[in-house]
């Protein structure tokens, strides 16, 4: 098969986009360029590798097969890249991290403390819910996961560095705010704001509840801790979310953790990668940085 390496990154990048006018902006090229490679490449592979139906396009069969293929070429070309800039000295590199939209309360702080230490680091961040960030290890292209919990299905390395307590919220004004060790029975009564479906935190109650035999009468759904605290200061329901998204709402007294028996639920954070990823010196700077200093630096207790 004669397929040219810059054919698979434009193929690569128009599979990922789905749009020849965006994958042409991101590439740096004209669009007539990136169709004339797409052209070659499936004239060199001898069979289509999109569908057409007015401006959408999807892979073909053939297409998903080429797509994970650049992927995994895209991957090992981003590491071998960034092996070589550590050769060439590592304060240079660039550092794909994906965050658990609760970490992102507090991993700004760590990426703060770790520039500092290598100013000339360059970081991609996405920050998605759990199930975003297994896609990221499933597809294996960032350097590091900051999650919940690590997955079961997918065969990683994972460390804890840090407590991640979960705990009841309520409006000040809620008739349980003042109350001492609230029952779970107490507690069965209230309704409950939940995050979304593909939530750590959410997968991590609904389990807790079952394991203590309880009901779980669930109002709305948000899929953002933001959205559940707003929804709770106004009075809605109450709320579980981890402590590190409460920093400002207790000291501002916008909102009350509540006293329940059985409370908080325990969790840790842990710092994640595929097993077997060749990890860059960077990314293994940062991870060691995250395991020596995440919790004094947040003034947390480690896990
Ligand atoms: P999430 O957090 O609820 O934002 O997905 C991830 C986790 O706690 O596992």
């Amino acid at each position: 098969m004669h397929v040219t390496l810059r054919q698979l990154r434009v193929f690569e990048a128009v599979g990922r986009l789905k749009n020849y006018t965006r994958a042409a902006e991101e590439l740096h090229l004209s669009q007539p360029a990136v169709s004339m490679q797409i052209k070659q490449l499936e004239s060199n592979v001898g069979i289509a590798l999109f569908d057409q139906v007015g401006k959408k396009i999807s892979l073909t069969a053939a297409g998903h097969e080429m797509y994970q293929t650049s992927r995994i070429i895209e991957n090992q070309l981003n590491e071998t890249e960034q092996v070589l800039e550590d050769m060439k000295g590592f304060r240079h590199g660039r550092l794909i991290i994906a965050v658990a939209s609760t970490a992102n309360y507090f991993a700004p702080k760590l990426y703060a403390a770790f520039k500092s230490k290598y100013s000339a680091v360059t970081l991609n961040l996405d920050v998605t819910n759990r199930e975003g960030l297994l896609a990221h290890l499933e597809s294996n292209d960032s350097d590091m996961v900051i999650m919940g919990l690590p997955p079961k299905g997918i065969e990683v390395e994972a460390q804890a560095f840090m407590d991640n307590p979960l705990v009841v919220i309520a409006s000040p004004s809620h008739p349980l705010a003042t109350r001492k060790n609230i029952s779970m029975e107490r507690l069965q009564e209230e309704t409950f704001i939940m995050r979304e479906p593909g939530s750590g935190t959410r997968i991590a109650m609904e389990r807790f509840f079952a394991e203590q035999g309880a009901d779980l009468a669930t109002g709305m759904e948000m899929s953002s801790n933001e959205a559940i605290k707003q929804a709770v200061q106004a009075g809605l329901g109450l709320g579980i979310v981890s402590l590190h998204t409460l920093e400002m709402e207790l000291e501002t007294k916008r909102l009350e953790v509540l006293d329940v028996e059985a409370f908080p639920i325990l969790r840790h954070w842990y710092i994640v990668h595929r097993k077997g990823k060749r990890l860059s010196p960077l990314a293994k700077a940062f991870q060691q940085f995250i395991l020596d200093n995440a919790a004094n630096l947040l003034e947390m207790k480690s896990a």
